[in-house]
C-alpha cells in the first residue's frame, strides 16, 4: 500500500501501481553522510560497507567488508506554517542498518533498532516553520550477523504528508474470499487465466486529531489496464469494478470494515498475476482529506495436509531462500537488480521465495506480486538464544512483537505472501520450557492476519517430535527430508515442507578431479579455495539436491522446498568460512580451540589457513548473476515440459589428455546419448536425477549430447574445446531504466567460449551512463566492487552500468591480450 506512483516496467509494459500525486514522495536525494570524521553528499539508498575495501583481516563470515560502526545522515526539510498546522509529516524508512535514531532540530524523535524493519517517525513534534534539520544516526554493532548485513540507510526513505484526518500508516487490510473459480481454457501461446467471484473485506484504520467529526470513507475497487490511445500512446486506465461508501463518525484509531461483492474477477495466478487496487478516499462534503491506495490480488491460498493449493490447484513450492544483498550492490535496494534476479529465477522454474532470515524491502514483495512468486516472509534468525553476541537476541524481549506486527501490517495485503515465518533455527526449538515463545509469535500472527499460517525453519532433529511442533502451523524442516514421512504420520493434518534444503556448494566453472562423492572431496583447504561444480558436495549438515528430491518424491504430502540458496550472497563462505587465523574473528585461544573442536570431522585444518573467501558457494546462481551448473539440474526438475539438456564440465582441459574426466548431463528428458568427437559413448537412461558417464577419458574436440524423451529426440547440446583467449564479446544481460547489466564473455579466435579465462579486463563507459560495479563471481576476489578493472573469472565478467540521462550509453571492454569490444545501450 502506498501513496506514491510506483512504476515497475515488466515485460515491456509499464504498470502504475498507484497514482496518488501528493502525500508520499521519495526522500532519497541530497543527504550528507558522515562516518569516521569524513563527510560527503550522497543519495539513498546507501550501504557504506560495500563501498569499502575487502580486507583479509575482516571476518569472511560477514563478507570481509567494513559494514559496522557509527554514522549519520543529515538533510534539511523546509516546511511552511500551513503545512505544519494541517498536516502530519512522517519520515518512512524502509530499512536502516542498524539501531537508527531520528532527530529533528536536535530533538530526539525515537527510532528503530532492527535493521530489516520498516518504520515511520512522526516529525511534527520537532518541526518548525522554515528550515529544519533531520539527522538519522546509525550504530551498527560488530558481531551482530551471520552473513553480510550491510551498513547504512540501504532501502528507500519517504516523506509522507497527510491530513490530520486520514488513513493511518499501513492502515488498510484487505482480504478476499474467492468463490466459483473458472479455469479459462488455455489458448495456445497465451498464459493461462483464471476467473472467479469474490467477497472483499477491507478494514480501514483512521487517524484523526481534534473533535469527533463525520466523514465519508469511499473505496473503489479498480483494475488498472494498459490501453493504447488513438494517438498510439500506451497509457494505464482505471476500470472501476465496485464501490462502497460509509458515512462515519471519525475517531482516532477507529477501524471500519467495507465489504464488496464482485463477479468475474481475474485471479492472481503464478502465470498471470492479476493485480487490483483498492482506492480509498476520506472526504467531507467540502474536501477530499486523504486518498490511499492498496494494491491487492484475488487468490485462494490454502495449506492442506497434503500440500499447498493456489486457486484450488495443488502447487508444489519450487522455492529458493534469498538473503537481502544484491551482490556487488551490497545491501542497497535496486528495482532493476531484483527484476533481473527474479527473471532468472523464473527461467529456472522457481515459483517461491523465502526471505531468509528477515523482512525484505517492500519493493521486493511488489515484484513478487507482479511476477507471480509465492513468498515465505520471515521475521528473524534468532529469538532469545544468541547466535552472535550483538544479534537479534539483544532486541527480542523489547522488540519482537513490534517487529512482527510491523512486518505483518506492511506485508499482509500482498497476494504473493503465503506464509509468516516466525524464525529460523532458533535455539529454543529443542527446549520444552521455551515453547511459549513460538506460541506467542504464532498468536500474534493469527491476531494480525488470520488468513495465513505461520511457519519456521527448523533444524533441531528432535523438535518435530515435541510439543514445539504444534506451535507452528506449517512445519518447515531445514535439511531433514528423511523426517517428512514420520512427521506426516505423527502430525496428521499438519502441513509440512522443506524450509531450507540441499545447501549444495560449488564455484561456477570450477571442477576438481578425481570426482569422488564423499563429503569434503569437492574442495581442499589449499588455494584456490573453490568448490567443484559437479553438484555433489555439501557441508556436513547438508546434501546434494538429489537427496532432498528422493524424499519429496516419496512423500506426496510434502508441500515443496526452499533451496539454500537461489543466489550466492556476501558472507558465509562455507566451507572456507570463519577465518580462524584472523584475530578479529577469534579473540582468544579458547575460541580458536572451541572452533577446532566444532569443525572436527569436516575441516580441522581450516583453523590454520588464512582464508580469502568473502561470499557464499551455496548459490544456484553466482554472485555476479551467472548460473552455475545446478541451475539446469533444478530447471530439469522444475520445468519438466521445457526441452533442455545441459552438459558438464566444460571441455577445455589442456594437460588432462588421457585422464578420466566424468561427464554429467542434466535434462528434462529421460535418456541421453553422448558423443565425443563423433564417437558414441553410449545411450543411458536417467538414474535418479542425472545421467552420468563417469569413465570418460578426456581428449580435446567436440562433446555432443542428444537427449530423448519417450524415445524421441528432446534436446541437443554441443561444445568444443577452446583455444587461447583472443577476444572479448559483450552482451546486454539486462537493460533497465536505472541499471543495466552487461556481460563479457571471453572467446578464442574461432568464437568458442574460453571457460577458464581470467584476463584482466578494464571497462569504460561513455554517453549517458556510469559504471556502478563490476563482479566476475569469484568468491575469493578482493577487488573492490567499484573497480573498473577486474579479472574475468572462468571466462565471464559482469559490469553494472547506471543511466545518468537520456541517450545512448556505450560500454567498452579491453583486456590484456584480447581484442576489445564495444556495445551500445539505447534508451
Ligand atoms: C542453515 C541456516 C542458514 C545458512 C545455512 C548454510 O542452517 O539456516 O542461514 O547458514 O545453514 O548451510
Amino acid at each position: 500500500m502506498r501513496r506514491i506512483a510506483l512504476c515497475i516496467a515488466l515485460a515491456g509494459v509499464t504498470l502504475a501501481a498507484s497514482a496518488q500525486p501528493a502525500g508520499r514522495a521519495p526522500f532519497n536525494e541530497g543527504w550528507t553522510f558522515e562516518k569516521d570524521g569524513v563527510s560527503r553528499d550522497l543519495d539513498l539508498p546507501h550501504d557504506w560497507g560495500v563501498e569499502g575495501l575487502f580486507k583479509q583481516e575482516y571476518p569472511g563470515e560477514t563478507g570481509k567488508l567494513p559494514w559496522w560502526g557509527m554514522a549519520s545522515y543529515r538533510k534539511t526539510l523546509d516546511v511552511n506554517e500551513e503545512e505544519l498546522a494541517t498536516q502530519d509529516i512522517d519520515l518512512e524508512i524502509d530499512g536502516a542498518m542498524s539501531h537508527a535514531t531520528v532527530a529533528v532540530n536536535g530533538i530526539d524523535l525515537g527510532g528503530w533498532p532492527y535493521g530489516y524493519a520498516s518504520f515511520a517517525i512522526r516529525l511534527n513534534p520537532a518541526l518548525k516553520a522554515g528550515r529544519n534539520e533531520i539527522v538519522i544516526k546509525l550504530d551498527n554493532p560488530e558481531e551482530s550477523s551471520r552473513w553480510y548485513p550491510g551498513g547504512g540507510i540501504y532501502r528507500n526513505v519517504w516523506l509522507t504528508k497527510t491530513n490530520k484526518t486520514s488513513v493511518s500508516h499501513w492502515g488498510t487490510y484487505i482480504t478476499t474470499n474467492v468463490r466459483n473459480i473458472r479455469n479459462v481454457a488455455k489458448i495456445a501461446s497465451q498464459p493461462k487465466m483464471m476467473w472467479a467471484d469474490a467477497d472483499i473485506a477491507l478494514r480501514v484504520t483512521l487517524k484523526h486529531a481534534g473533535e469527533k467529526t463525520v466523514g465519508m470513507i469511499r473505496t473503489q475497487i479498480i483494475r488498472q489496464v494498459p490501453h493504447r490511445r488513438d494517438d498510439g500512446q500506451e497509457v494505464i486506465i482505471d476500470r472501476v469494478i465496485a464501490e462502497t461508501r460509509n458515512i462515519e463518525y471519525i475517531e482516532d484509531g477507529k477501524t471500519i470494515i467495507q465489504t464488496f461483492e464482485v463477479e468475474g474477477v481475474e485471479l492472481w495466478t503464478q502465470e498471470e498475476p492479476a493485480m487490483y487496487l483498492a482506492r480509498t478516499t476520506v472526504e467531507t462534503p467540502d474536501e477530499v482529506l486523504d486518498q490511499y491506495e492498496t494494491p491487492f490480488g484475488f487468490r485462494k491460498a490454502e495449506w492442506k495436509a497434503d500440500g499447498f493449493y493456489l486457486n484450488d490447484e495443488k502447487t508444489f513450492l519450487k522455492g529458493v531462500c534469498l538473503h537481502h544483498d544484491a551482490g556487488a550492490l551490497g545491501a542497497v535496494w535496486n528495482d532493476d537488480a531484483w527484476i533481473r534476479r527474479f527473471q532468472m529465477l523464473k527461467e529456472m522454474g522457481c515459483n517461491a521465495i523465502r526471505t531468509s532470515h528477515n523482512p525484505p524491502a517492500p519493493e521486493f514483495l511488489d515484484l513478487c506480486d507482479r511476477m507471480g512468486f509465492l513468498v515465505m516472509d520471515e521475521l528473524t534468525d534468532t529469538w532469545t538464544v544468541p547466535k552472535k553476541a550483538h544479534g537479534y537476541a539483544e532486541l527480542f524481549d523489547e522488540w519482537a512483537e513490534k517487529d512482527l506486527v510491523s512486518m505483518i501490517h506492511r506485508d499482509r495485503n500482498h497476494p504473493s505472501v503465503i506464509l509468516w515465518s516466525i524464525g529460523n533455527e532458533c535455539g529454543e526449538q529443542g527446549d520444552s520450557t521455551k515453547w511459549w515463545i513460538p506460541q506467542m509469535l504464532t498468536d500474534i500472527c493469527h491476531r494480525e492476519d488470520p488468513t495465513r499460517p505461520t511457519s519456521a525453519g527448523n533444524d533441531n532433529p528432535w523438535a518435530a517430535s515435541q510439543g514445539y511442533a504444534k506451535t507452528i502451523d506449517a512445519y518447515g524442516f531445514n535439511y531433514k527430508p528423511h523426517q517428512y514421512a514420520a512427521f506426516v504420520k505423527s502430525h496428521p493434518g499438519q502441513p509440512v515442507f522443506g524450509s531450507e534444503t540441499a545447501s549444495c556448494i560449488s564455484t561456477r566453472g570450477y571442477y576438481r578431479f578425481p570426482v569422488e562423492e564423499e563429503k569434503g572431496k569437492g574442495w581442499s583447504m589449499d588455494a584456490p579455495f573453490q568448490v567443484s561444480s559437479y553438484d555433489l558436495y555439501a557441508p556436513g549438515w547438508a546434501s546434494k539436491p538429489d537427496y532432498e528430491w528422493q524424499f519429496e518424491d516419496q512423500v506426496p504430502e510434502c508441500a515443496g522446498e526452499f533451496v539454500w540458496t537461489g543466489y550466492d550472497y556476501l558472507g558465509e563462505p562455507t566451507p572456507f568460512n570463519m577465518d580462524p587465523s584472523v584475530l578479529t574473528n577469534f579473540h582468544t585461544e579458547e575460541e580458536r580451540d572451541a572452533f577446532k573442536r566444532m569443525v572436527a570431522g569436516w575441516g580441522q585444518e581450516i583453523a590454520d589457513v588464512p582464508l580469502p573467501s568473502r561470499s557464499s558457494y551455496f548459490g544456484i546462481i553466482d554472485l555476479a548473476g551467472f548460473p552455475k551448473d545446478r541451475f539446469w539440474l533444478y530447471q530439469a526438475r522444475w520445468r519438466p515440459e521445457l526441452p533442455m539438456v545441459h552438459v558438464l564440465p566444460h571441455w577445455t582441459w589442456p594437460g588432462r589428455e588421457g585422464k578420466v574426466t566424468p561427464i554429467h548431463v542434466y535434462t528434462s528428458g529421460d535418456e541421453a546419448e553422448l558423443f565425443i568427437n563423433g564417437v558414441s559413448q553410449g545411450r543411458k537412461a536417467k538414474e535418479g536425477y542425472r545421467i552420468r558417464w563417469d569413465d570418460v577419458v578426456y581428449q580435446p574436440g567436440t562433446v555432443k549430447v542428444v537427449a530423448y524423451k519417450d524415445g524421441s529426440v528432446w534436446a541437443e547440446s554441443e561444445m568444443k574445446t577452446a583455444g587461447k583467449a583472443a577476444k572479448a564479446a559483450l552482451e546486454v544481460d539486462y537493460a533497465g531504466e536505472d541499471l543495466s547489466f552487461v556481460t563479457t564473455r571471453i572467446l578464442d579466435s574461432d568464437g568458442n567460449f574460453v571457460p577458464t579465462a581470467d584476463n584482466k579486463l578494464t571497462f569504460k563507459v561513455s554517453g549517458s551512463g556510469t559504471v556502478v560495479a563490476t563482479d566476475a563471481g569469484d568468491p575469493t576476489s578482493h577487488t573492490p566492487f567499484y573497480s573498473r578493472t577486474i579479472d574475468a573469472f572462468n571466462g565471464l565478467c559482469s559490469v553494472i552500468v547506471r543511466r545518468t540521462g537520456p541517450g545512448p550509453i556505450t560500454v567498452t571492454v579491453s583486456g590484456s591480450g584480447l581484442k576489445s569490444a564495444k556495445i551500445t545501450l539505447n534508451q
